[in-house]
């Protein structure tokens, strides 16, 4: 048997430093930490004791409040066209790639594969693309749900109130709006097409219309500071969101921020031990930008607070055009499952049964 977040915290009476006895102590009693102790958390190196505490704590807590089990997403990227223009992103509008659109019919037939494998969730993201209007994701939404009865999740960017709406009414359940960051110099400094305002208004929207809704931040935007991430896990707490998907910035070619330097990954591992002590429930991947920075860490997250994955259903066709960043790494469902089951991680048993029958194929 695992240890108890209870368990975690009697070696942390002993072994750690006063300030983590006393985050600690707060998560016990379900007190909300302050900034500077999530500071504290952030500013923990590779290799100091209380960060490896921390982790078997931030781990404990995961287990304790949402349970062994760890989910496996899958993606559709549909669509790589978007009318924005982020600085940090490769799909950007003004860069010039080879720009794709899957049909409908192309979308669903990838979405019925999901279901018998064992597929938790099926995520439609795409650009901001107003191609599929309100009419298209309608059907394209409740087809889904009528072939997989699969939670689906929306990663289309903003939309207007109505919309999400709507596609809540044709069955998507959850949804995926990244606030970027809380800092509104730095918000307005990289996206020239959106209003920080507007943002934070429509995700707190997405929240209030019963969406399991998510959000997240991306670690190392120019200008950015620990103080600056802070404040997106205490915004992130306050929201109400269920889902929290963050990773670190990596440079995409083409773009203003081509030659700004990766987000830190160890800065990413103790953000994601933060936010699972903030929101003790929360669902959180640990994610693809992390592990195309390094494959290892991005499986360290399952060991710091994350519990889902998010695997690529994308044809591969189309997939080497949805350069978000630059070597973005493809997360595949067969791997990315052998490897967490070699690793003693719970999967639901549909997975374990065609992880079995995929290794009969592939030896
Ligand atoms: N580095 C890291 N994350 C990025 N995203 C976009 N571009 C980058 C990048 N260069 C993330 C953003 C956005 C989602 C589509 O991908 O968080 O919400
Ligand atoms: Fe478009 Fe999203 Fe990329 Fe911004 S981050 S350019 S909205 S795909």
């Amino acid at each position: 048997m695992a240890s108890s977040r209870f368990d975690i915290a009697k070696k942390i009476e002993v072994e750690g430093s006063k300030e983590l006895q006393r985050i600690v102590k707060k998560v016990l009693t379900e007190e909300e930490l302050s900034k500077e102790e999530i500071i504290y958390i952030l500013s923990l190196e590779r290799g100091e004791k209380d960060r490896e505490l921390l982790f078997e704590f931030s781990n404990a807590i995961r287990k304790d409040y949402v349970g062994e089990m760890f989910f496996i997403k899958g993606v559709i990227e549909f669509s790589n066209y978007c009318r924005k223009n982020c600085d940090y992103c490769g799909i950007r509008a003004a860069n010039k790639i080879p720009r794709y659109r899957m049909s409908e019919k192309e979308i669903i037939e990838i979405a019925k594969t999901m279901l018998p494998i064992g597929v938790d969730t099926i995520i439609l993201q795409s650009g901001e693309d107003p191609y599929y209007d309100i009419e298209k994701l309608e059907r394209i939404v409740s087809r889904i749900k009528k072939e997989t009865h699969l939670p689906v999740s929306l990663s289309i960017g903003e939309r207007p109130k109505t919309e999400y709406l709507k596609l809540k009414a044709a069955g998507a359940s959850k949804t995926l709006l990244k606030h970027e960051t809380m800092n509104r110099k730095i918000f307005e400094s990289v996206h020239p097409d959106d209003d920080y305002d507007k943002r934070i208004d429509l995700l707190l929207y997405t929240v209030s219309i019963g969406y399991i809704a998510g959000s997240g931040n991306i670690i190392g935007l120019p200008g950015q500071t620990i103080e600056d991430v802070a404040d997106d896990v205490l915004f992130l707490r306050d929201s109400g969101v269920r889902m929290v998907g963050l990773g670190p910035f990596i440079p995409a070619k083409g773009t203003p921020l081509e030659n700004h330097p990766y987000g830190d990954p160890e800065l990413t591992l103790n953000t994601y031990a933060a936010v699972r002590l903030c929101i003790p429930k929360v669902f959180m991947p640990s994610t693809t930008a992390l592990g195309t920075i390094d494959e290892d860490l991005q499986f360290e997250g399952f060991k710091v607070g994350c519990n889902v994955i998010m695997c690529n259903f994308t044809p591969e066709k189309y997939r080497k055009n949805y350069t978000i960043y630059s070597d973005k790494i493809k997360v595949d469902f067969f791997k990315t499952a052998k490897r967490m089951k070699d690793m003693g991680l719970k999967l639901n048993p549909r997975i374990l049964k065609n992880l079995e029958e995929y290794k009969k194929v592939i030896i």
